[in-house]
């Protein structure tokens, strides 16, 4: 029954009502004592946006119809929480669409409800707002950290928040922090990479552009961080497997990237699916409530990952039955249940209170988070957004940030001094990747899987296209696919094509993939494509090889038959004109490998990996050959470093001392370089990883010219975490490694005394 007098609801009547002191937490809790069990429930629930449209949820679409009956029942009578992502999967709104599905949505929620909460909407923006039709479509995470270029991450985060807000969507499924410990892992792309400290000042990065100064500012959107925690360590490298993860390695590894996320304000957190040491991370309340919300003292919303409540049923195994799963994981800390396809969860959650396995300032607790996030996103004055006020969705402004972002991100990993090209040469494009602008996209590409052509943008170039347009000439660029991504469709027609060419490039690449559908049993580039560099190895032609790929794809047989490879990740929808003009020279590449990349599968550490993992004391074989080294990445100019010095030998207690280095180009053109700084602990208690980065550093120089970069290091950077579980600095000596070329730093030892 509606309680409503003269159409405003009571929310209304307690919002007006209110003191300015602590106004918003004195809202939240006037409208708490006020709401009813059931609605608390309803608060935490996060529906599927088909659960009230017409059919069943993985009905494919052609438009968007409401569900009446479920319309009512979840929007109008439970007043349900919050709502998230898009049909499956082969629909498309571009944002004057989602302004009106937000609108339906939102008016119904304040109108026609009895406490007149707004829904919050969440979307997976993972490379830009890639669910919104008219979005620009940037480079996956994974490209990004290979920029090292934290103002450019916070820019595309801006942008993409601009555009999801064009759209009325005001809560991003994202930054991954995840860090990518297995090298098979489909989900890759997706994050920053294996290196804790680049993924924390990539994630802080994300969070400021997309928060900005205020939520309530039009333009922001809050993040939802994700996935808490361990999710890039499966065992096995597959999807949501079990990882196995010591406190200490947790603490040293895991949590940092999550404990500068919620330092930079991040509002919400989204628990993983999988689970560490066998404890599903949905009821792992040491890691939610003591972790997450004691130590770091987070205040925003923990929402689950898709339909995890089941999984702790259906595949964890951990418990029997979807009540008293629920139960588990609010109890664990969760605040809000990604319950796609129904409400089911909204009468467990009463009945858990009910009967006192749940307790009432549980939920409180929870729904307290949820209404704050929605009062910082202002969502109660203006719920949804008009589309006239966001005239630059798509604009060439955004897409010029694109593409300066795919050109930043491209690591030149092998140049024999090949690359680049003339202008005006015959050139073959070749390969799986050659002509696609799905697999330059990935997944998440305005489809889930990004698999569906009919979504490619005709104004957007493939490599092959790109690379055409700039290769003037008739008849100058040649062009035959040869393989798909696991099978050889008609290599034979590239060879003979092959033959009239004076360069050959071949596009190798992933299919565009996420999740379980990404798992994969072996890191090899699959063979097909392999095979296809062999075969036009043997026509004694430049080979330039371009992966687009998220995983480092083992590439060891091809590699020496290669002159030049540029590792493309996933560069989005400018990656094609992107990559062209790193080929023909129009940009200088600068990104560097935000992972190792392996050589071969008996030998895949990350770089921060122990002394005995690679060599004993008696014999040096097993040792460390990754096929490139994290960090690497080359310049068609040239960088030398010098004066690498200290303003003290000695770190003294809490104190802190200056580094300085100079970079000089040493080449002719001008260029960008990273130096990055890592550190090895000489001797300590827990045996130290055999470097660990802890800055990083981009600038821009002329031929010849010369700058002096700085470092303030302190105690903070000399710690790690002990037998104990705590970080601590012990007094001794420690070695710094500053580079641009991570095998050739220049080297300086310094103390640290208590
Ligand atoms: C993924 C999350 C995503 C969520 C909502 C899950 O299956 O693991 O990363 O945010 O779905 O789409």
């Amino acid at each position: 029954m509606k309680v409503k007098l003269f159409n405003i609801s009571i929310v209304s009547m307690l919002l007006f009502s209110c003191t300015p002191v602590s106004v918003e937490e004195d809202k939240i809790n006037a409208i708490i004592a006020e709401m009813t069990l059931e609605e608390k429930a309803a608060q935490m629930l996060n529906l599927g946006l088909p659960s009230v449209l017409t059919g069943e949820y993985w009905d494919l679409r052609t438009s968007i119809e409401y569900d009446s009956v479920r319309f009512t029942e979840y929007i109008e009578k439970l007043n349900v929480g919050s709502i998230h992502n898009t049909v499956h999967p082969h629909y498309l709104s571009d944002n004057e669409e989602w302004h009106g599905i937000l609108k339906t949505i939102q008016d119904a929620s304040l109108n026609n409800t009895r406490m007149g909460i707004p829904v919050i909407y969440g979307i997976d923006n993972i490379h830009g707002a890639n669910y919104v039709k008219n979005s620009v479509m940037f480079p996956h995470q994974i490209g990004l950290a290979a920029t090292r270029n934290t103002e450019l991450v916070a820019e595309t985060a801006k942008i993409t928040s601009y555009e999801s807000r064009a759209a009325s969507l005001p809560w991003t499924y994202n930054p991954n922090a995840d860090i990518s410990f297995s090298p098979l892992w489909g989900r890759i792309a997706e994050s920053f990479g294996e290196d804790p400290y680049v993924v924390s000042q990539m994630t802080e990065s994300y969070i400021d552009g997309s928060q900005g100064e205020s939520l309530a500012d039009e333009t922001s959107t809050a993040v939802c961080v994700k996935h808490y925690l361990g999710y890039g360590a499966g065992a096995n490298g597959k999807d949501r497997a079990n990882a196995v993860i010591p406190e200490g390695m947790l603490r040293q590894l895991f949590i940092p990237p999550f404990a500068k996320a919620i330092a930079s304000g991040a509002m919400s957190v989204m628990v993983s699916s999988n689970s560490v040491n066998g404890i599903p991370c949905h009821a792992n309340s040491y890691y939610i409530n003591d972790i997450l919300k004691g130590e770091m003292g987070f205040e925003g919303v923990v929402l689950s990952d898709f339909s995890d409540v089941e999984f702790l049923v259906e595949a964890h195994e951990v418990v029997d039955n979807k009540k008293e799963a629920t139960w588990m994981t609010i109890n664990a800390g969760l605040d809000m249940i990604m319950n796609p396809y129904d409400a089911d969860i909204v009468d467990f959650i009463v009945e858990g209170v009910t009967s006192g396995a749940v307790s009432q300032e549980r939920i409180d607790d929870a729904v307290r988070r949820i209404l704050r996030l929605k009062f910082r996103l202002n969502l109660f004055d203006k719920p949804y957004s008009d589309p006239n006020d966001f005239p630059k969705i798509g604009s060439a402004e955004h897409i010029e940030t694109n593409y300066k972002a795919a050109t930043e991100s491209l690591t030149l990993l092998k140049n024999d001094g090949i690359l680049p090209l003339p202008v005006g040469k015959k050139i073959l494009v070749t390969g799986y990747a050659s002509n696609s602008l799905n697999v330059l996209n990935g997944a998440w590409s305005r489809t889930f899987l990004g698999q569906l052509p009919d979504f490619n943008d005709s104004s957007k170039q493939t490599i092959f296209e790109a690379i055409k347009a700039t290769n003037k000439g008739v008849g100058n660029t040649l062009f035959e696919q040869g393989t798909d991504y696991l099978t050889d469709v008609n290599t034979a027609a590239v060879v003979r094509k092959a033959k009239q060419a004076d360069y050959i490039v071949v596009c190798v690449g992933e299919l565009p993939a996420t999740e379980k559908p990404s798992d994969i049993n072996e890191l090899d580039l699959p063979s097909a494509q392999q095979d296809l560099i062999k075969k036009l190895s043997k026509l004694g032609k430049p080979i330039i090889m371009v992966m687009v790929q998220g995983r480092p794809r083992i590439i060891r047989d091809v590699e020496p038959l290669s002159n030049a490879i540029l590792m493309a990740y996933l560069p989005g929808q400018e990656g094609g004109r992107a990559i062209a003009d790193v080929i023909f020279g129009k940009v200088n590449p600068s990104g560097k490998l935000p992972y190792t990349y392996p050589k071969f599968t008996g030998n895949m550490l990350p770089y921060y990996h122990k002394k005995t993992d690679i060599r004993s004391i008696y014999w040096d074989y097993n040792g460390f050959y990754p096929q490139y080294p994290f960090g690497h990445g080359l310049s068609y100019t040239t960088f030398a470093l010098s004066n690498f010095v200290a303003d003290a030998d000695t770190i003294m207690g809490d104190g802190s001392i200056e580094l300085k280095i100079n970079v000089k180009n040493t080449g002719k053109r001008k260029g960008k370089a990273t130096v990055e700084l890592f550190i090895r602990d000489l001797i300590a208690s827990v045996a130290p990883d055999v470097k660990k980065l802890i800055r990083f550093q981009k600038i821009e120089l002329s031929p010849n010219e010369e700058k002096t970069i700085s470092f303030t290091l302190n105690t903070e950077d000399l710690k790690f975490v002990n037998a104990k579980n705590e970080w601590v600095v012990e007094p001794g000596a420690f070695t710094l490694f500053a580079g641009i070329d991570p095998d050739n730093p220049m080297e300086m030892n310094i103390e640290y005394k208590n």
